[in-house]
């Protein structure tokens, strides 16, 4: 499979779905989860990633998050989050789906981003529940509600489940597009993993867009491998 006959799916088709992992955010020099340095090479998602780590050590919790946030912070949108924005423009119909938290689609101009796993520049109360934006970099400590609750960092953790009206939406756009385009993905977490099997099922295309292999890579139509920076602008011309 080339590039060219993943461009003539895109540019045929009528209704587009993407759904971006942290190696989307790679580019932009966020470390993706998985990969040799990536984030839990240094911690153990039980440690930091769960409500009940964050009931133990809230503190050691959002000393990560706030790590997390200054990195983000200064990272920009690379060539790869610009070329979606220009097929978001093309395609008559598009959803973009993002497993990532750091807000770096919107920031490229991506319209309507499906957040499914939430976002780090979003708070939640964890006595009345109210949740706002945030986006004081440098932070320190742990940020409180104007109830004087303690907040939380508004992202989805391990066993936690994902925001249901956003994750009907991802499910209605997987099932209704024509083509799957997935970029930067390990495909190890569940359901966001699943959108793909659910295309595929549903007679969609899929693209992975991928600097290797993944789990997901036997469902592929067409794997192109490559970093999301590279490869996603090669797709639009
Ligand atoms: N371009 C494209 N793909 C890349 C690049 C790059 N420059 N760099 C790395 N990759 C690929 C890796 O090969 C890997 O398949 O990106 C993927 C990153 O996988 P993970 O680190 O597992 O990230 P992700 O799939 O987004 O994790 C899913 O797990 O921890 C949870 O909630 C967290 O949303 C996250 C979820």
């Amino acid at each position: 499979m080339s590039i060219q006959e993943a461009h003539n799916w895109l540019n045929s088709a009528d209704a587009i779905a993407v759904l971006t992992g942290a190696g989307m955010s790679a580019d932009s020099g966020i470390p993706t989860f998985r990969d040799a340095g990536g984030l839990w090479k240094q911690f153990r998602p039980e440690d930091l990633a769960t409500p009940a780590a964050f009931a133990r050590h809230p503190e050691l919790v959002w000393e990560w998050y706030h790590w997390r946030r200054e990195l983000i912070a200064h990272a920009k949108p690379h060539a790869g989050h610009l070329a979606l924005v220009e097929l978001q423009r093309r395609a008559p119909g598009f959803t973009l789906i993002t497993q990532n938290v750091d807000g770096l689609h919107q920031a490229s101009g991506s319209g309507s981003v499906l957040e499914v796993h939430g976002s780090i520049w979003k708070l939640r109360c964890t006595q009345c529940f109210r949740s706002w934006s945030d986006r004081t970099v440098p932070a320190q400590g742990i940020p409180r509600c104007l109830c004087g609750g303690l907040a939380r960092p508004g992202v989805v953790w391990f066993g936690e489940s994902l925001p249901p009206a956003v994750w009907r939406d991802a499910e209605n756009a997987a099932e209704d597009c024509d083509v799957l385009l997935v970029v930067g993905t390990s495909g190890s977490v569940y359901p966001a993993a699943g959108l793909v099997a659910m295309a595929k099922s549903a007679g969609a295309r899929t693209i992975e867009v991928n600097t290797e292999g993944t789990v997901l890579s036997p469902l592929m139509d067409c794997s192109l491998q490559g970093s999301s920076g590279e490869i996603l602008p090669l797709l639009l011309r």
